[in-house]
């Protein structure tokens, strides 16, 4: 791992609350405009470029930025901030390099401005968590018994299970690669609610969030909130308008309740 260093005592702070208050911005925005990308996009927003390599990209600083900036810190060979990096490595080893390689988006495009506002937000927030994690965090090796760790591990872990299947069972209700269709999910927590693959993201930052019991953690865990609420109430709505047979007491986020 290389060895840089970096003084930003002065500055951490503020950069992690800009986060917890662009979590505030982007709610008010996503309210109001559902990102163009995926079934919501729209001509008028500039040049696109291919869906899988936008995923790619825009999502890549999770995996080298979050690496280059934890290896700044003066805690980067703790065991826990180790084993901390590793699982969020495990997430993102997913949605860059695997998750894009399997949908089903063969000529589909993604408008660039999009991908561009992803790529600087995961450099942003690549920062704030590993600095936390490898810096101003402090995790001694009885973290990993404390329940704090135990339950937000389990959070996290369930969390990605449930988002992988969730996504996983989407890439499935199309035949191939050409088939551009949407059908209903039927399926698991589909039942449910009308996008589980976001809620199960929204558990796993909470397990993020419980088990690093970080400013930086909490602050993500809200953005993730701030991003995927109101899409997820696009969603429903956009299939409450294409499918007369939707099912009506399917709830929109959380089961049961919202
Ligand atoms: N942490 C965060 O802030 C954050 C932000 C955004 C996304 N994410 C995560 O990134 C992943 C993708 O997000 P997304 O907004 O693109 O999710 P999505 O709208 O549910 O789409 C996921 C994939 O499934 C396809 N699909 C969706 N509904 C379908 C249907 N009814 N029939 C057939 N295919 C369907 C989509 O194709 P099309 O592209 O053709 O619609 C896309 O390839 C999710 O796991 C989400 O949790 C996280």
């Amino acid at each position: 791992m290389p060895t840089f260093e970096i003084h930003d005592e002065a500055w951490y702070p503020w950069i992690l609350g800009g986060l917890f208050a662009l979590s505030l911005v982007t709610y008010w925005a996503c309210d109001r405009i559902t990102a163009p990308y995926g079934r919501h996009v729209k001509r008028g927003w500039g040049p696109a470029w291919g869906v899988r390599e936008c995923w790619i990209v825009m999502e890549s600083p999770a995996l080298w930025a979050m690496v280059l900036f934890y290896s700044m810190g003066e805690q980067k060979l703790g065991r826990v901030p180790l084993i901390l990096l590793r699982l969020h490595q495990v997430h993102y080893f997913n949605r860059v390099l695997i998750y894009p390689m399997r949908m089903k988006v063969r000529g589909k495009g993604m408008p660039i401005i999009v991908a561009a506002c992803a790529f600087a937000f995961n450099i942003l927030n690549s920062y704030v968590q590993a600095r936390w994690l490898s810096n101003y965090g402090s995790y001694p090796d009885s973290w990993l018994t404390s329940p704090k760790f135990i339950l937000g591990a389990t959070l996290f872990g369930l969390g990605f299970l449930g988002n992988f299947w969730s996504d996983s069972y989407l890439f499935s209700l199309r035949a191939d690669e050409d088939d551009r269709s949407y059908k209903i999910p039927k399926a698991g927590l589909f039942k449910f609610i009308t996008c589980p693959n976001y809620f199960s993201e929204m558990v796993e930052w909470l397990g993020w969030a419980i088990m690093t019991w970080s400013p930086a953690g909490l602050a993500f865990f809200i953005y993730t909130i701030a991003n995927l609420a109101p899409r997820a109430v696009s969603n429903h709505q956009w299939y409450l308008s294409k499918f007369n047979d939707y099912p009506k007491e399917r709830r929109i986020l959380i089961p049961f309740v919202y």
